[in-house]
């Protein structure tokens, strides 16, 4: 029997461990029961405001917490940049692989040291990663260690946790090695979502690793 999968188990989550249980067995209903049901935006706002801002030289790209992949799903639609993906759960880069956009899955915990060489990746974007019960602004230093001096940062930050994780602290704390951010405030979803969560929104967040 499958037992539905939700944002209220999202949500609830506690630990990486959590995350990588719930996306088990949420792995083969996400994209039609949970992301077309609802509508859900954020990955293509955030190729949306990548298309805005990128230069041709902001290659390679890392999504992460790329899940099933639809980042790189809209990315496809749009250019053929190189992506790579990021994820704990071995179930949800299945499905990304499915898709046959990336070119690299590397299955690891963002909120440890990451196995990946400094400096490596033009791009670093993100979708529902930064958000209740996932991953918090800690993060934040491995992914600018890896991006290419002048490399592009464009996340989403469920805005129920940019104030009270501490999001907006770590942009200052990291003031010295990148530009200034700039703040877009969009939905997650469209209107075919529950009345609980039709108005959430997340704040893409851009900025860009400073040269030296
Ligand atoms: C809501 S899904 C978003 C997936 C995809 N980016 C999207 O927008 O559809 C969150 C993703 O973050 C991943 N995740 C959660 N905690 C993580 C961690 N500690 N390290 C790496 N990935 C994590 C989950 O496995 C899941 O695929």
């Amino acid at each position: 029997m499958t037992v539905k999968k939700g944002l209220k188990d999202a949500y609830s989550l506690k630990t990486p461990m959590d995350s990588v249980n719930l996306y088990r067995a949420w792995a083969s209903t996400y994209d039609n029961d949970f992301a077309i049901k609802n509508d859900y935006r954020s990955p293509s706002e955030v190729v949306k405001y990548y298309s805005k801002y990128s230069k041709k030289t902001d290659t390679p790209i890392l999504d992460v917490g790329a899940g099933t992949g639809l980042i790189g799903e809209c990315l496809r639609e749009q250019n053929s940049r190189k992506i790579d993906a990021i994820d704990i759960s071995s179930e949800m880069l299945n499905l990304a692989k499915s898709k046959q956009v990336y070119s690299k899955f590397i299955e690891a915990d963002l909120t440890k040291k990451l196995n990946i060489a400094s400096s490596q990746y033009g791009a670093v974007l993100s979708s529902g990663t930064f958000t209740h019960g996932h991953v918090g602004p800690e993060v934040f230093d491995e992914l600018v260690r890896i991006l290419k001096p002048g490399g592009l940062f464009i996340v989403t930050i469920h805005t129920g946790v940019f104030h009270n994780q501490g999001f907006k602290q770590k942009l200052s704390q990291l003031g010295k090695c990148i530009s200034p951010p700039v703040f877009h405030k969009v939905n997650a979803y469209g209107s075919k979502i529950d009345k609980k969560h039709g108005n959430d929104k997340v704040i893409i967040t851009v900025f860009r690793k400073k040269m030296s």
